[in-house]
């Protein structure tokens, strides 16, 4: 899953090694983002000092946490929908206790536990470290909550257990928080500002992965590109740095360069970028690197000048272009993602055209796309009327997801010949005669197991393919083996 809501995994619960001295069962289950998945890791790691080994079994946990996204009104309502049946488990074992964590707690704390009585326990994406404290207050029989949202925390200092990995790819967060401000997204207020973790406990947590035998990480934030290290604290108070802090900040082209130089068998993934501050030193950067991943997730949003304004992106649809223009000048091979919002207020069929035509000039190998959710407190919500019909943004975005598929085969199809170096993930869903994989790009790879093994890099030959899958054949190891 690169970023965003992989709508497969949303509500899986996550499992980790027991350790026999634990005695308490979590059981923890994540919605929403990469980030996410990622903040439960931490979680899970924090709560395995205080005695919890996780279980997938609801009925035998003694502490059940959700940790819940915002993003859109739909995901709020799935997560209502699961918290109402863990309340009639708990009716029946009244020592369970339930906990909120992510998103969803800063939004609706008051709600949980003093209307509905739904939770004993809300904690925000900041206050992980406060679990310990915070669950000895429900032992003691009350109520505990902590939103508070931070300068600092970017839970450098813990070392989260891979919970459900597949041993080969895991991700690690270099920022927290978004400072952008887009006018529909809620995140800049449930993640709080956006600041950058300290380089060395980057390299530390790879090198940890790379000892363990993991092949390819994801470095993740939902502004990566906005990466700036100079010693702790707010991107915003860069200005404030002294002279020698900005002389030896570290900036998102040079960690990539430090990574990618320190581990050239691993392979290394960024998400997600934003436009406005990708530069070309990060394209550079890329194209020097053969265990950099030829492949960008570059939201749009909309094609639409008007609408990108309103939406608060701060670039146009050219400087759009210009920027594709010099992704595909620099690295041809490069494979290119959206996402995209259907229906944003006031779009109108011209705007909604512009976007068409914007995808048309990119042809994105793969997109995320959404309908517009008013999310309550949001810029958008507090401006503009949520004034286009469902019906209307309904058609958008079911005209936005057929042209997206139908570049997607184009892309998948312009593969067919060509030999890909291949990273093993594990079986394919379909077969267990069957490896799958991804290649530079990040799509998906079939191919006959034969003698090759998981983590294997492997040089494959595509000889058929569908819009979201490439088939092909081994024709032995690829160059990162
Ligand atoms: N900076 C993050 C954005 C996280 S939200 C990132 O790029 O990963 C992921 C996507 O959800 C956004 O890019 C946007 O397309 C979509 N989204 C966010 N708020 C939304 C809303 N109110 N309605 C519909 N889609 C939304
Ligand atoms: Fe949201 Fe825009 Fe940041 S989409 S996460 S405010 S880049």
């Amino acid at each position: 899953m690169e970023k965003i809501i992989d709508e497969s995994k949303q509500g899986t619960s996550l499992v980790i090694e027991a350790n026999e001295k634990n005695a308490r069962k979590l059981y923890i289950e994540s919605y929403g983002c990469q980030m996410n998945f990622s903040d439960s890791e931490i979680v899970a790691s924090i709560l395995a000092k205080e005695g919890f080994n996780t279980t997938q079994i609801l009925e035998e946990a003694d502490l059940v946490l959700v940790n819940t996204c915002s993003i859109r009104e739909k995901a709020e309502q799935t997560i209502r929908k699961r918290l109402e049946q863990f309340n009639a488990v708990k009716r029946h074992r009244p020592a369970m206790k339930v906990g909120v964590l992510g998103c969803m707690a800063e939004r609706l704390k008051h709600k949980f536990l003093e209307e509905e009585h739904i939770v004993d326990l809300v904690v925000g994406p900041d206050a992980y470290k406060d679990l310990p404290n915070l669950l000895e207050e429900i032992d003691n029989g009350r109520e505990a909550i902590n939103v508070i949202l931070s300068k600092e925390e970017t839970y450098a200092d813990i070392s989260p257990i891979r919970l459900n990995s597949n041993g080969i790819t895991a991700f690690v967060s270099i920022t927290r928080g978004c400072d952008n401000m887009c006018t529909f997204c809620v995140v800049p207020f449930t993640r709080g500002r956006e600041r950058s973790r300290d380089p060395q406990s980057i390299i530390n947590e790879i090198n940890d992965l790379y000892e363990r035998g993991f092949k390819e990480i994801t470095l993740l934030g939902q502004n990566v590109d906005s990466y700036l290290w100079y010693g702790g604290g707010l991107k915003k108070d860069f200005d404030k740095a002294s002279d020698i802090q900005k002389a030896t900040s570290v900036n998102f082209a040079q960690l990539l360069d430090l990574v990618a130089s320190r581990f050239p068998k691993m392979r290394i993934r960024f998400s997600t970028s934003n436009p406005q501050d990708m530069t070309l030193d990060v394209i550079h950067t890329m194209a020097q690197y053969h265990n950099i991943c030829k492949s960008i997730h570059l939201p749009v949003q909309s094609g639409s000048n008007r609408i990108l304004q309103a939406m608060n992106r701060l670039h146009t649809r050219e400087e759009y272009f210009e920027l594709i223009d010099n992704i595909r000048r620099i690295i041809p091979e490069c494979g290119i993602s959206q996402d995209m919002i259907a229906g944003f207020p006031t779009e109108t069929e011209q705007d909604h055209q512009d976007t068409l035509s914007l995808m048309q000039y990119v042809k994105y190998d793969f997109g995320f796309m959404f309908a517009y959710s008013e999310r309550p407190g949001t810029l958008a919500a507090r401006k503009i009327e949520d004034d286009i019909p469902e019906e209307v943004k309904k058609r958008r975005l079911a005209e936005i997801i057929d042209l997206q598929q139908q570049h997607s085969m184009e892309r998948t199809q312009a593969q067919i010949g060509k030999i890909v170096e291949v990273l093993v993930e594990g079986n394919s869903k379909k077969s267990d005669q069957h490896w799958m994989g991804r290649n530079t790009q990040n799509t998906v790879v079939v191919f006959p197991k034969e003698n090759y093994r998981k983590g294997d890099f492997v040089n494959v030959k595509i000889t058929s393919c569908t819009s979201t899958t490439l088939i092909g054949e081994a024709i032995g190891y690829g160059q990162m083996q």
